[in-house]
């Protein structure tokens, strides 16, 4: 068995559409060559919503890149003063958005109810989700981290059904403490987590859980991701700061491709 292997570059706030065009269209031209070694890997970026009309020129179904909005509203139209949902960033080209990253529930009010209503809306949109769960230091010191992210993965997905999800629900675990710190997790407690998060959605959702794609997030670059990748059960990663550079994201795209996959039932 293997799960599809993502690589996702989340820009956050950073290329206006000018740049956003050179690095996707420089991204676009290297995936074919970058993403193949022993395994495929699925390549996307996440630019501003100012910057998607300029990414999408680059992207499928033109070239292999996927497009992806960092956020999403969650309802399709209405009085919503600076929403927007996910009819119109499928207008705009994006197979699908991240949903709940740290930075929107740290800063923004993304409560896990509004996280919970935002993945429903893009999942019944037909979109893929990118749902990023996390803990804080506080919580890794205390050893709770496992119970606050089984908490927030299983409001996140409570009354969804894997029929309704299908594969287009992508898992990314970033530890906060690890997000824009130089400070990555190690390893093995990226992949002990993600050995938690698989057996939490094996017991809730059968074989669907097994199939699920679990990214890592969290300072990566392109000489730590063929060592994460290679302890085990990480199907790829959602990258910050280290994607906003073009060769630096098809570093760890290649990284990732060649590592030596290990993937637990
Ligand atoms: P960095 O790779 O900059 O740590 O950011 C990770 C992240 O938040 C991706 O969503």
């Amino acid at each position: 068995m293997s799960r599809a292997m993502w690589v996702i570059g989340n820009w956050k706030q950073h290329h206006l559409p000018e740049a956003a065009m050179t690095c996707a269209r420089t991204i676009a031209d290297g995936v074919a060559a970058a993403s193949a070694g022993a395994h495929r890997v699925s390549v996307g970026v996440a630019p501003p919503y100012l910057s998607l009309a300029a990414a999408r020129t680059a992207c499928r179904p033109v070239s292999d890149l996927w497009l992806f909005a960092q956020d999403v509203g969650a309802q399709d139209t209405g009085a919503h003063t600076g929403e927007v949902g996910p009819a119109m960033i499928a207008h705009a080209g994006c197979s699908g958005s991240i949903v709940g990253h740290s930075e929107r529930r740290a800063d923004y009010g993304d409560t896990d109810g509004l996280v919970r209503r935002k993945l429903h809306a893009v999942l019944s949109a037909g979109l893929h989700a990118v749902l990023c769960v996390g803990e804080r230091l506080e919580s890794r010191d205390a050893g709770t981290h496992e119970s606050v992210v089984l908490t927030q993965l299983s409001l996140a997905l409570s009354d969804l059904s894997p029929e309704l999800v299908g594969p287009r629900l992508i898992i990314a675990y970033e530890p906060v403490w690890a997000i824009g710190t130089g400070r990555t997790a190690t390893g093995e407690q990226a992949a002990a987590m993600h050995r938690c998060i698989r057996g939490w959605l094996g017991q809730t959702w059968a074989t669907a859980g097994s199939d699920r794609s679990i990214l890592y997030g969290g300072s990566v670059k392109p000489d730590n991701a063929g060592a994460l990748v290679a302890a085990g059960d990480i199907d790829g990663f959602l990258v910050g700061g280290a994607s906003l550079e073009a060769p630096s994201l098809l570093a760890i795209v290649r990284a990732t491709a060649t590592a030596p996959v290990v993937q637990a039932p």
